[in-house]
């Protein structure tokens, strides 16, 4: 990392923080460790949100029903890039059926915060990983 760059990140980090975000949404959305896609995924779906953001996620399931591996590709905002950052983690090394009963609560708790405003974000994430879940349960083609 260059100075430039940890300057960037402070800035950042202040903005966000300055906008209501807090911390752990903060790290989520700048270190976005889930972005990009799996190249042998055993599912991917995509769902746009009522403000016109898409979400793709890419879910690699084992034959135990058991989540190995997820990522999202996101056109979207901070909330929506934190927030599905923090699905993962709730859902990595977890059944499909634990993983269809996380819900925006959840969520909302790992971020600790996140603007009011951005809270549609956090359902767009977390309706985009039900919908691969339940593609993936019906079986249906990518
Ligand atoms: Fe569209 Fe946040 S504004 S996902």
């Amino acid at each position: 990392m260059t100075t430039t760059d940890i300057d960037l990140t402070h800035s950042q980090r202040k903005m966000l923080s300055e906008a209501g975000y807090a911390e752990p949404a903060i790290t989520y959305f700048l270190e976005k460790k889930y972005m990009g896609h799996i190249p042998d995924a055993s599912q991917v779906s995509e769902k746009v949100g009522s403000c016109g953001d898409i979400m793709k996620i890419y879910l690699q399931v084992d034959n135990n029903n058991i989540v190995q591996d997820v990522r999202y590709e996101i056109t979207g905002c901070a909330g929506a890039v934190s927030a599905a950052m923090a699905v993962v983690d709730l859902i990595k090394g977890r059944h499909i059926d634990q993983a269809l009963a996380i819900n925006d609560g959840d969520v909302f708790t790992k971020l600790e915060n996140i603007p009011e405003k951005k809270h549609h974000c956090i359902q767009l994430a977390v309706k985009t990983m039900h919908q691969g879940i339940q593609d993936y349960k019906a079986g249906r083609p990518h």
